[in-house]
């Protein structure tokens, strides 16, 4: 009898645990936000006693990370991280990462930044050869919103604001998330620095400056270990 293939739940529950041979003992690791990195911090549960702590992205992982009675630092209380642990929407070939499906993308970039190392966890689907095909989150202040998107129909992207419970979502740094669709992002570091550029765009999706060294990529056939 053939074996079911895993589930996409149980490929983010795989590359979550493997990403536990990258948290170094003694140490403040950073980590991430969304469905991949819950089931990171799940497994953290088994290592919480070796480790000083975590920086968190967000209000969401620093809840969780609490609730194990894992100790969470503020950003700037700390100078530097070994090691940052975060899924992506996308990745491709050369680590460059589109995020911010979980709303959290500049606090997200933050604590990447502050870390010497970024290790993206993601099951297979979200491997792909040109960004773009999952809608580009941005963060923007709301009195920009109509604005940057406009700026973006001119690339040929359509841009929407991101709503929860009919009103616009409001991020946990008291923004908007515009999310474009029909992009096809072929030089990332160009992009994210033209965009960055843009008056009221706080954070933009594209994490090719903060991009992963490591991605602990969940197929079918096992956690394949991609270096970048
Ligand atoms: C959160 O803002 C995002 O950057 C997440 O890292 C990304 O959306 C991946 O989330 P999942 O692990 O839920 O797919």
């Amino acid at each position: 009898m053939n074996t079911p293939a895993p589930t996409q739940d149980e490929l983010k529950a795989q590359v979550a645990r493997a990403a536990l041979a990258y948290v170094e003992p003694g140490t403040i690791i950073g980590v991430g936000t969304g469905s991949t990195v819950n089931k990171f911090i799940e497994a953290l549960a088994d290592v919480k006693g070796t480790i000083r702590g975590a920086v968190s992205s967000s209000n969401a992982s620093t809840e969780r990370l609490r609730a194990l009675g894992i100790e969470v630092f503020d950003c700037n209380d700390v100078e530097e991280l070994g090691v940052y642990i975060d899924g992506a929407d996308e990745i491709d070939g050369g680590g460059h990462m589109i995020k911010g499906g979980g709303a959290a993308l500049t606090r997200e970039k933050i604590v990447a930044a502050q870390s010497r190392r970024f290790v993206c966890i993601a099951d297979a689907s979200k491997r792909v050869q040109t960004l773009g095909a999952f809608a580009l989150p941005v963060e923007v202040v709301p009195m920009a919103t109509s604005r940057v998107i406009r700026q973006f129909a001119a690339l040929g992207g359509v841009g929407r604001v991101r709503l929860k419970d009919g009103a616009p979502l409001v991020t946990d740094n008291g923004q908007h998330i515009v999310d474009v669709s029909g992009l096809r992002i072929e030089q990332p570091r160009e992009f994210e620095l033209t965009v960055s550029q843009w008056p009221g765009v706080l954070t933009v999706g594209v994490f090719a400056f903060q991009r992963a060294q490591v991605c602990l990529l969940g197929t079918p056939s096992g956690v394949e270990t991609l270096t970048f």
